[in-house]
C-alpha cells in the first residue's frame, strides 16, 4: 500500500494574519497536511508573530523579490501542494502562476465580482459595500489568475448588510465567516487532490 503524501500548504499574508492562524490552529493536529511556510512583503506585518506563538517559519521577502526569481525558486524547492492568499495585498507575479496553476487561493472579503480589484482590501472594501447601499455583503474564496480577483470561484457565503453597520461591524462578522470556511476549503481542496 503507498503511504499518505504530507501535503504542504505556504501562507501569504500582509497584514494582521488572523485568518494565517486560523488556518494554523485547523491543521496543527492533521497528520497529513502541513503549514509548511508563512511568506509576508511587511517586515511588521502582525501574521510574523503569530507564526512565531505557533512556531511556523516565516520569511519577509520585499516586492520585488516575490516578482523576480527570488520567491519562485524558493516555492518550486517547497513544491507545495497550495498556496494560500490569507489578506496578502500584492497581486501574485505571473511567473509564479504558471508554475502553480489551480495551487493558488485567495479570499476576498465581498461577494465578487463586487468590490474586488486594485486598491479593494480590508476596510476598504466593507466602505465600498456600505457606500453602495448592498443588502449583502460577504466572502469569496477563489482560484487566483492573472486577472485580479477575478479567478474561478470556489465557494461565497453571505450576509445581510443592516443599515446600522459600519465598515468595523462588516469587518467582525465577515471576518466570523473567513475563519469558518476558509480552512474548510482549503481542506476539501487538498483532500480532492488525493483522489
Ligand atoms: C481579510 O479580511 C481578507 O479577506 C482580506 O484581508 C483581510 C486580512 O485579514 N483580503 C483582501 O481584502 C484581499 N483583497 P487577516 O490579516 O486578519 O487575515
Amino acid at each position: 500500500m503507498s503511504e499518505k503524501k504530507n501535503k504542504k500548504i505556504i501562507i501569504f499574508a500582509s497584514g494582521d494574519g488572523t485568518n494565517a492562524e486560523q488556518i494554523i490552529k485547523y491543521f496543527k493536529k492533521n497528520k497529513s497536511i502541513n503549514v509548511q511556510y508563512i511568506l509576508t512583503n511587511k517586515h511588521d506585518a502582525g501574521v510574523l508573530e503569530r507564526a512565531k506563538k505557533h512556531e511556523i517559519p516565516a520569511f519577509y521577502y520585499n516586492n520585488e523579490a516575490f516578482e523576480k526569481k527570488i520567491v519562485l525558486e524558493f516555492l518550486i524547492s517547497v513544491n507545495p501542494d497550495l498556496i494560500v492568499l490569507a489578506g496578502f495585498i500584492r497581486k501574485i507575479a505571473d511567473i509564479i502562476i504558471s508554475k502553480f496553476p489551480n495551487k493558488i487561493i485567495n479570499i476576498h472579503p465581498a461577494l465578487l465580482p463586487s468590490h474586488g480589484g486594485k486598491g479593494m482590501y480590508g476596510s476598504e472594501v466593507h466602505k465600498s459595500v456600505i457606500k453602495s447601499n448592498d443588502s449583502t455583503t460577504g466572502i469569496t474564496i477563489h482560484f487566483v489568475n492573472s486577472d485580479y480577483d477575478k479567478g474561478k470561484i470556489i465557494l461565497q457565503k453571505s450576509i445581510k448588510v443592516d443599515s446600522k453597520d459600519t465598515p468595523n461591524s462588516l469587518s467582525k462578522r465577515v471576518q466570523k465567516l473567513e475563519h469558518k470556511y476558509y480552512p474548510l476549503v482549503i481542506e476539501k481542496l487538498l483532500n480532492e487532490q488525493s483522489r
